[in-house]
C-alpha cells in the first residue's frame, strides 16, 4: 500500500484506515425500525491510504486519478465514498485539509456485503489517523451513515456502518439500532457460514428500499408508536392491508434475531438454520425483496444440505448466506450448488 501510494502521488502515506465488509446473518430489513441486526465481518476489506496533498485527490484500482472536493457538491460517482466522510469530520470539527487518498479493497462491489460503508469507514479512520484524533467505533459508524445518508444520498439505517466499524473477525455482533450499541457474540467453531453471490447485481435497490422504508414509518405511525421495535404481532394484524406484510416481516424478524442469538448461545446449530430460512423466506413473501435468482439459490444451499439459507442484505439481487451442518463434505455442497446456479460464486468468508 505505501509503495503504491509513493508511486501514485509521489509522496509517502502518513495515514492508514482499514474496514472489513460484513455478512448479515440475520435481521434485515429491521435496522431503520429501531430494530435488531446480527452481521458479522467478513475476510475482505477495504484500506485507505492518506497524506496532507495541494488539492483533494483520490485514487482507486480501476479508476484514474481524480480530483474532489468535500467541501463541494457531490460528483455523483464513487469519490462521493470519500468526500462525504470528510465532509462530515468537517462538521464535527476535526481539522481536514487537503488529501490525497488511495483506495485498495478485495470486496465485490454491489453485492450486499457493504463495500460502501467498508470505505467511508476506512476513509474516515484513516483521517482521523492523520488528525491524531481517537473516536469511538459507535461514532464512527454514525458519521460514515451520515456521510451515506447525506452526501451520497442513500436513506440507510446503521447496520452496514456499525458492523464494518465495530464488528471483530470470527464474532457476530448484536446490534440495537435503538441505541446504537453492540454486543459481540461468538460464534462457535461447529457454525460455517458460507456467502454466496447469486450472479445477479442488485438492482432498482434504492427506489425500492426508501419505498420499503416508507411502508415501514407509516405501519408505526398509524400504531402510534416512534418505531415497529415496539410493536407485537397482535398490533400488525389492526394494520391495513397495504402495510400489514411489511410490518409482519419487521416484528417478526427482530423476534428472530433474539431467538438465533440464543441459539448461537446454546450452539444450537438446527435452530439457528431455521431461523435463517424463516428469516428468507418472510423477506420473499412478506417483504418482497427477494428476487428468483435469490431464491433459486437459497433453495439449492438447502437441498445441498444445507442447515439454513437466505438473503443477506437488501436484497434484490446481491448474495444469500448458507449455515453448513458440522458433517458436509463443503466441496460437494458447492458443487451442487454450483451446478444449479452456474451464475453463482463463492464470496471470501
Ligand atoms: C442495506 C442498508 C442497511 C440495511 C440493509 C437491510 O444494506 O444499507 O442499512 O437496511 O440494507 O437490512
Amino acid at each position: 500500500m505505501r509503495s503504491a501510494f509513493r508511486e501514485a502521488f509521489g509522496v509517502e502515506a502518513q495515514a492508514e484506515g482499514h474496514a472489513p465488509a460484513r455478512v448479515n446473518l440475520i435481521g434485515d430489513h429491521t435496522d431503520y425500525a429501531d430494530g435488531f441486526c446480527l452481521p458479522m465481518p467478513l475476510r475482505c476489506a477495504t484500506r485507505v491510504a492518506m497524506a496532507p496533498a495541494p488539492a483533494f485527490a483520490a485514487r482507486s484500482e480501476g479508476h484514474a486519478a481524480s480530483g474532489f472536493d468535500p467541501f463541494g457538491p457531490p460528483r455523483g460517482d464513487w469519490t462521493d465514498y470519500v468526500a462525504g466522510p470528510l465532509a462530515e469530520l468537517a462538521k464535527a470539527g476535526i481539522e481536514v485539509p487537503p488529501v490525497a487518498v488511495l483506495v485498495a479493497s478485495d470486496i465485490p462491489q454491489g453485492a450486499g456485503v457493504s463495500s460502501s460503508a467498508a470505505l467511508e469507514v476506512a476513509v474516515i479512520r484513516a483521517a482521523l489517523a492523520l488528525a491524531g484524533t481517537p473516536l469511538a467505533d459507535a461514532d464512527v459508524a454514525r458519521m460514515a451513515q451520515r456521510a451515506e445518508n447525506l452526501y451520497c444520498g442513500v436513506n440507510c439505517g446503521i447496520l452496514d456502518q456499525m458492523a464494518s466499524a465495530a464488528g471483530r473477525t470470527g464474532e457476530a455482533l448484536l446490534l440495537d439500532c435503538r441505541t446504537g450499541t453492540g454486543r459481540l457474540v461468538s460464534v462457535p467453531a461447529a457454525f460455517r457460514f458460507r456467502v454466496v453471490h447469486c450472479g445477479e447485481a442488485r438492482r432498482l435497490a434504492d427506489g425500492v428500499y426508501n419505498e420499503r422504508r416508507r411502508a415501514v414509518e407509516e405501519a408505526a405511525s398509524i400504531l402510534g408508536l416512534s418505531a415497529l421495535r415496539d410493536a407485537v404481532p397482535d398490533d400488525v394484524e389492526r394494520l391495513p392491508a397495504a402495510v400489514r406484510a411489511r410490518a409482519r416481516h419487521v416484528v417478526t424478524e427482530n423476534m428472530r434475531v433474539l431467538a438465533a442469538v440464543a441459539a448461537l448461545e446454546g450452539a444450537d446449530l438446527s435452530a439457528f438454520g431455521r431461523l435463517m430460512t424463516e428469516s428468507h423466506r418472510s423477506l420473499a413473501t412478506d417483504y418482497e425483496v427477494s428476487t428468483p435468482a435469490l431464491d433459486r439459490l437459497a433453495d439449492a444451499m438447502l437441498a445441498a444440505g444445507a442447515a439454513g439459507a437466505r438473503l443477506t442484505g437488501a436484497g434484490f439481487g446481491g448474495c444469500a448466506v448458507a449455515l453448513l451442518p458440522p458433517n458436509i463434505d463443503e466441496a460437494a455442497w458447492w458443487g451442487q450448488v454450483s451446478a444449479a446456479n452456474p451464475e453463482a460464486w463463492l464470496v471470501a468468508g
